[in-house]
């Protein structure tokens, strides 16, 4: 109860979204045949002592393979995070989830809260079931970060990394280090609790319409616009895009809305792919490029036809893409 706590006394909420550090395997010694999103949050706590004059408080927001993560549990997310942060005596906000898809949450979460105060998202590459699980420590670095009274911002906490969510990727299959931040570099590091910081925290955005709607608890229910990713290689086609496009025409329900193309190298795009792209938005489909390259970002060119993504992944890239359009169709 945060009426009897002292008033020194600061929380750190950790929500549980599932993902392998909530996974299980009939044996210890398999890191891979597992089923994640097994054990409770509370759970992943046990046996963990939160920084000095932290109180900890766990609640379960879903529990699955970050691999089917949704809109809807990012809406969950969102309000919830910005709720909770509003509360004078909470110090930060720690998630659980899976890395597959950590660093589009994360992203998601900057985008649209950008708070002034710690969420760290955190995972594991092996079970919970492992003979040497990396969960407990990624757990107790994530809360070290989630106290530190000068934290801020939107971080995935992983193998003792600290990683902006703008920059954030995974980039291993299977190493406990799968995470890097590219030419960024992380923000800092956790040793022995203690935080060390190489760079500034992820900045805090303007607000915009897109956050009040939806990091609002209780808010309405929010359409999310269709967005694909077509990957640009070698012998691509337009064809994708032209089914798309038909269906568009067709009057289908779910229309496409926005398109990401996963761009080779600095943005270029299959001579075919790019007439259909470039039909698309002559038809006012936008239409983003974001590079395939795992690390730097596209320079613009004078000549470029189609718009840049900057230094987003594809993945990335369509999240903002589908936040550019929620927010243009709002203030039409
Ligand atoms: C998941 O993303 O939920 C499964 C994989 C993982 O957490 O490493």
């Amino acid at each position: 109860m945060v009426n009897s706590l002292s008033p020194s006394l600061r929380r750190v909420v950790v929500l549980g979204t599932g993902g392998t550090i909530a996974g299980r395997a009939a044996s210890g010694g398999d890191n891979i045949g597992y089923t994640a999103g097994q054990v409770a949050v509370a759970d992943l706590l046990g046996g963990i002592e939160g920084p000095e004059g932290v109180v900890l408080a766990a609640e379960q927001v879903a529990q699955l393979d970050s691999k089917d993560m949704g809109f809807d549990i990012w809406l969950q997310l969102a309000r919830r995070c910005a709720s909770l942060l509003s509360e004078a005596d909470v110090a930060g906000v720690v998630i659980t989830h899976g890395t597959d898809t950590i660093e589009e949450t994360a992203f998601f979460l900057h985008a649209v809260l950008a708070p002034g105060k710690p969420v760290v998202l955190t995972c594991a590459m092996r079970p919970a079931s492992s003979l040497s699980p990396d969960g407990p420590q990624n757990v107790r670095d994530a809360l070290a970060v989630a106290a530190t009274p000068t934290a801020q911002g939107v971080t995935v906490v992983c193998a003792g990394t600290i990683h902006g969510a703008p920059d954030v990727q995974k980039v291993h299959t299977y190493r406990p280090d799968a995470f890097s931040s590219g030419d960024a570099g992380p923000v800092g590091y956790v040793e022995e609790g203690a935080v060390r910081r190489l760079r500034d925290w992820p900045p805090q955005s303007p607000t915009r319409a897109v956050s009040t709607l939806l990091a609002t608890e209780g808010g309405p229910a929010v359409r999310w616009p269709r967005v694909e990713i077509v990957i640009s290689h070698a012998g691509a086609s337009g064809a994708i895009i032209d089914l798309l496009l038909q269906e568009r025409a067709a009057g289908a329900a779910e229309p496409i809305r926005g398109l990401v193309l996963a761009a080779t190298g600095n943005g270029t795009v299959h001579h075919a792919l790019e007439a259909a792209a470039l039909r698309a938005q002559d038809e006012g489909v936008p239409v983003l490029r974001a590079t395939r390259c795992a690390s730097g970002r596209i320079l613009p060119r004078a000549d470029d036809r189609l718009r840049d993504a900057g230094a987003l992944t594809p993945a990335k890239a369509r999240i903002a893409l589908m936040l550019e359009l929620i927010e243009t169709t709002r203030a039409a």
